[in-house]
């Protein structure tokens, strides 16, 4: 007599039904940086809109209940698909599964996007701060392709710290594509800059984005003038370490933090961190 040991691990080819209420959309392209990074790329339902900056939560068809996680969505409002950029952690729920995604794979998103890395969270000014860790840079892959962003600022700065020089690839190709895109370009022009540091390799060894503001050696790396709350706007996205530290530099510089009801002169997205 033979018996099936029952397991709380679904088979892989398993099917499930798709949960009510949620969008069930086609994996289009997916590409790895490094065995910590990955980014894909989804059809987009046709009646989803979200302002650029915003995260969802997503999922995959592989239990009756998924486990749901919110990702930023990395592509401008204006593309006809979404974009992700996503680590790998090794034995986690979602990205265990996540990172073997392949093009023609589902992936489930709930239907309402939302988020504090907007630009109605923010007053007016005439530079754009965007700092990040790692995937931190993800909402910032998406304010960067929205034109929204260059007819409301003169410059955009965009940091990211990673611990390694692969790390900070993603980063890379978006800011090079996006300089040289054919309808972004108009809107670019050379307003966009960006500052990339990798803290655990490399010769000389990068330093983190705090450690370059205080030292003021992320200004003069870019030729420009200092943090100044009459001027700059902030965006803050990394974890929770970075996040309180960047904010303690802004606040002690003038800066207040603002929301969706009440824009101020930063924001900060605290959805991703534990
Ligand atoms: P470091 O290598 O000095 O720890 P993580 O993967 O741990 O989130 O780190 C991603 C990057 O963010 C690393 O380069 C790390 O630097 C940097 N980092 C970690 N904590 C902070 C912080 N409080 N402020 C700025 N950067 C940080």
């Amino acid at each position: 007599m033979s018996s099936v040991a029952a397991t709380d691990e679904a088979p892989e080819t398993a099917e499930f039904p798709i949960p009510a209420g949620v969008f069930a959309e086609k994996v289009t392209a997916v590409k790895h940086y490094t065995d910590r990074l990955f980014s894909f790329r989804m059809t987009r339902p046709q009646s989803f809109r979200f302002r650029s900056g915003e995260f969802v939560t997503i999922g995959l068809p592989n239990a009756v209940k998924p486990v749901f996680r919110a990702y930023s969505i990395a592509s401008p409002a204006w593309d006809e698909e979404l974009e992700f950029f996503s680590i790998k952690v090794p034995g986690g729920p979602l990205t265990e599964h996540l990172q073997k995604i392949k093009p023609g794979d589902t992936v489930l998103m709930r239907k309402k996007p939302t988020g504090t890395l907007v630009h109605d969270a923010l007053v007016p000014g005439k530079r754009l701060y965007l700092f990040s860790t790692g995937t931190g840079i993800a909402p910032f892959a998406s304010v960067i392709r929205d034109p929204e962003t260059y007819e409301k600022f003169d410059q955009v700065i965009l940091t990211q710290t990673c611990r390694e020089n692969a790390e900070l690839n993603y980063g890379r190709e978006l800011v090079e594509t996006t300089r040289n895109d054919e309808l972004m370009s108009e809107f670019v022009g050379d307003k966009l800059l960006f500052h990339a540091s990798s803290t655990r390799e490399g010769e000389p060894r990068g330093e983190r984005v705090t450690k370059l503001i205080e030292s003021g050696k992320l200004f003069s790396d870019l030729g420009i003038a200092p943090l100044n709350p009459e001027t700059d706007r902030a965006m803050i996205c990394g974890s929770m370490a970075m996040l309180r530290e960047i904010e303690g530099l802004l606040q002690a510089r003038g800066f207040e933090e603002g929301a969706n009801n009440k824009p101020g002169t930063y924001v900060v997205e605290r959805a991703f961190v534990d």
